[in-house]
């Protein structure tokens, strides 16, 4: 359906690339232009309203409507002092005290806060950053980098790289040198018949082990890891896992670094994913909800073993030289630290754990569907994998984009979702009330069966399914 002439979706057409977007779909019927927003939901040009069920992209947890405390935070910021930097010692001062409260935060020891603009640009960050250091400490051949597949840690050069995503590489000349994909921890997916979850959170610490040693353990830097993996399709990790895999790094001196950047700020009912699964990571990587997503920022954490590194060949070369022109931008910074506040105040952290029994249920309501293969969540975030073939967990033939195809449907009845293949990922604002969990997993139900209805016409279920 092409954009009515002079709509915005028509200028959009005309003007906009995308990221993320099939270009000439978006020429032909160009873009779905927000004009407004409240609470959970966002409204088109025409007035529709939408549920939006994954916070934008996972980030906005006080919902679409205006924060009036955000809103003077930024005025107010922008009346004393609306840019300073970052290099050469200087600083604004909210700039400090929101790494002030960063360290305060922190689930385990930290020492020190760097400031970013993306979750990309802080996960490309730490790579340098290991690099400088490893090199500071006379092991400059202790630089590879691994990561999981199935990965999400961004799209610059090196976190694209990271990304364990064969789209994210595929004519994008990616990886880089000097990053090691390990199995990702999907249980449902590769665990083999008769293994428990544990056996097979065994079974990946023994393939990281396997890449360390025929990698040379004295190669490796860190290893990268998501709590939850978020955009591969919200992957849970299996029992012990992370137990078993960081007995693995310690053994052979390799970094752990947390990528909160989705799980960061209570989404999986801790303030921290690695809370939630027993990670201990020297560095960690956050954004998104650091800002409820209202202001670009994004922060790396570092524990004082890696501070201290950075620090002496920091001295040693004069100064670290790597910087960003918005590295703790005040506007951003003053958001991000009354966001803090606002957490608190309204016990953002314990609506989560009231809400997460409610949403989890309604999730599990769908695993008896003959269409689905496995419900998997924690917290506010989950995903429900659509298969063929429930006993046998064989897949839909991918041409037939049944995941996206759902949630093209999902948002014509009002309900905007994200497809990962054929797993459908959900990940409202975290100020959702009960009553609007139970109106998005509705507005799911009847896109499911929809769904359900054109794969039978069309022939790719069998009459009974
Ligand atoms: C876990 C994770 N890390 C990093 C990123 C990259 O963040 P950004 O899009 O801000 O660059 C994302 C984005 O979705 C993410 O989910």
């Amino acid at each position: 359906m092409s954009p009515r002439p002079n709509s915005l979706a028509a200028k959009d057409a005309a003007f906009h690339f995308h990221g993320y977007t099939n270009a000439l779909k978006n020429e032909k019927e160009g873009g779905f232009v927000v004009t407004r927003g409240k609470g959970v939901y966002v409204y088109d040009e025409d007035g529709k309203e939408y549920l939006d069920g994954l916070a934008g992209l996972w980030c906005c947890s006080l919902g679409f409507g205006e924060v009036p405390r955000l809103t003077q935070a930024v005025v107010a910021q922008m009346q004393v002092l609306p840019y300073y930097h970052t290099f050469t010692q200087k600083t604004a001062a909210v700039t400090v005290e929101l790494a002030e409260k960063l360290v305060a935060l922190a689930p385990v020891p930290m020492s020190k806060v760097y400031f970013c603009n993306s979750g990309s640009e802080a996960n490309d960050t730490v790579i340098k950053m290991v690099r400088y250091m490893n090199n500071g400490l006379g092991r400059p051949e202790k630089k590879k980098i691994i990561s999981r597949v199935k990965a999400y840690h961004g799209v610059t050069v090196a976190a694209g790289s990271l990304s364990g995503l064969p789209a994210m590489h595929k004519d994008f000349d990616l990886p880089i040198a000097g990053i090691l994909h390990t199995d990702c921890p999907h249980y449902y997916r590769f665990g083999k018949a008769g293994e428990t979850e544990e056996q097979f959170a065994t079974r990946c610490a023994e393939s990281l082990e396997r890449l360390i040693l025929s990698e040379g353990p004295d190669t490796i830097a860190a290893m990268f890891a998501e709590p939850v993996m978020g955009a591969g399709g919200v992957i849970i990790p299996p029992r012990t896992y992370w137990d078993k895999i960081q007995a693995v790094l310690g053994k052979y001196d390799i970094l752990l670094v947390a990528d909160e950047v989705i799980c960061g700020f209570g989404r999986t009912g801790n303030l921290w994913g690695s809370q939630t699964f027993g990670m201990k990571p020297d560095i960690m990587t956050m954004a998104k909800q650091l800002s409820a997503g209202f202001m670009p920022i994004a922060a790396i954490m570092m524990n004082e073993r890696v501070y201290k590194a950075l620090r002496d060949n920091s001295n040693k070369n004069v100064s670290f030289a790597h910087g960003i022109t918005y590295s703790g931008h005040p506007a951003s910074a003053a958001v991000a630290l009354e966001v803090q506040k606002i957490y608190e105040e309204r016990k953002i952290l314990e609506h989560v754990r009231e809400l997460a029994p409610h949403f989890l249920k309604r999730l599990r309501t769908f695993a008896d569907h003959p269409l689905v293969g496995e419900c998997r969540g924690v917290g506010l975030i989950c995903a429900i994998e659509l298969v063929k073939d429930k006993v046998t967990k064989q897949g839909f033939d991918p041409a037939l984009l049944v995941g996206p195809n759902l949630v093209r449907i999902a948002h014509d009845h009002g309900l905007i979702l994200r497809p990962v293949g054929d797993s459908v990922a959900i990940c409202p604002p975290m100020i959702a009330t009960d009553q609007e969990i139970d109106s998005l997993f509705d507005r799911f139900a009847r896109a499911l069966a929809d769904t359900q209805a054109w794969l039978k016409r069309e022939g790719h279920l069998p009459a009974a399914a």
